[in-house]
């Protein structure tokens, strides 16, 4: 994979003001979706019909992270809306590879997401089926909490596979990512960083995505 990517999480931000929170993350290069069901996972955010508003408002493509049961059945609708990126996740998808071949004949980024307790063993006869994989970094539910740095050797694991198989796949990372940590996650082979706290809880968003940048390229 080639470049550092940086996607603000907008579960940060102020959902009631969301044209003005996407206007602060302008160079940013994907704004994260974290759409919850309160089955999955328990919190609830938003579905479709916010996320399509969110989509013909933000200056930015949509990486949307569907923390849902069931998404052979719903993640094909955020791909119809224009989402640059659709992943799912792993433990709720009855067949990966058929959703991830559906959204890509939509025209998405195909991604798929591991929680803390799962392996990507499973992933690796086929890489090839998606443009990005996402290992949490936290149980994914909630924004503000610590990153685990012992899911390092697990996302070292996915590179290294990735790389012997020539693949081009975007490895991600999701939860707790901040000055401090990005650097552990950049070194172990992520080169997609998802940040919500430490871009929307800075003073300056655009500032933080520079510095979290900067950080990943260090
Ligand atoms: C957690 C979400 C994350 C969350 C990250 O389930 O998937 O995207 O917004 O928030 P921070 O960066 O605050 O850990
Ligand atoms: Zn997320």
């Amino acid at each position: 994979s080639s470049g550092i990517r940086i996607n603000p999480s907008i579960l940060a931000a102020d959902f009631v003001n969301m044209r003005a929170e996407l206007a602060r993350i302008a160079t940013a290069d994907f704004v994260h979706v974290d759409v919850m069901d309160n089955h999955f996972v328990p919190n609830l955010t938003f579905g479709p019909q916010m996320v399509e508003r969110i989509q013909a408002t933000s200056p930015v493509p949509l990486d949307v992270h569907l923390m849902i049961d069931d998404p052979d059945r719903w993640a094909p609708g955020y791909a119809e809306l224009g989402a640059a990126s659709v992943t799912f996740h792993l433990e709720a998808a009855a067949d990966p590879v058929a959703l991830a071949r559906t959204l890509r004949g939509i025209g998405a980024r195909a991604g798929v997401a591991v929680k803390p307790a799962t392996g990507v063993e499973p992933l690796f006869d086929v890489l090839d089926e998606f443009d990005q994989i996402l290992v949490m970094t936290v149980e994914p539910g909630f924004g503000g909490q610590s990153f685990m740095a012992d899911m390092m050797p697990k996302l070292r694991l996915l590179s290294d596979e990735a790389r012997r198989r020539g693949s081009g796949v975007w490895l991600q990372v999701d939860g707790g990512i901040a000055p401090g940590t990005i650097e552990q996650a950049a070194e172990a082979g992520a080169d997609t960083f998802v940040a919500g706290s430490a871009v929307f809880g800075a003073d300056d968003p655009d500032a933080a995505i520079a510095a979290l940048r900067a950080s990943a390229h260090s």
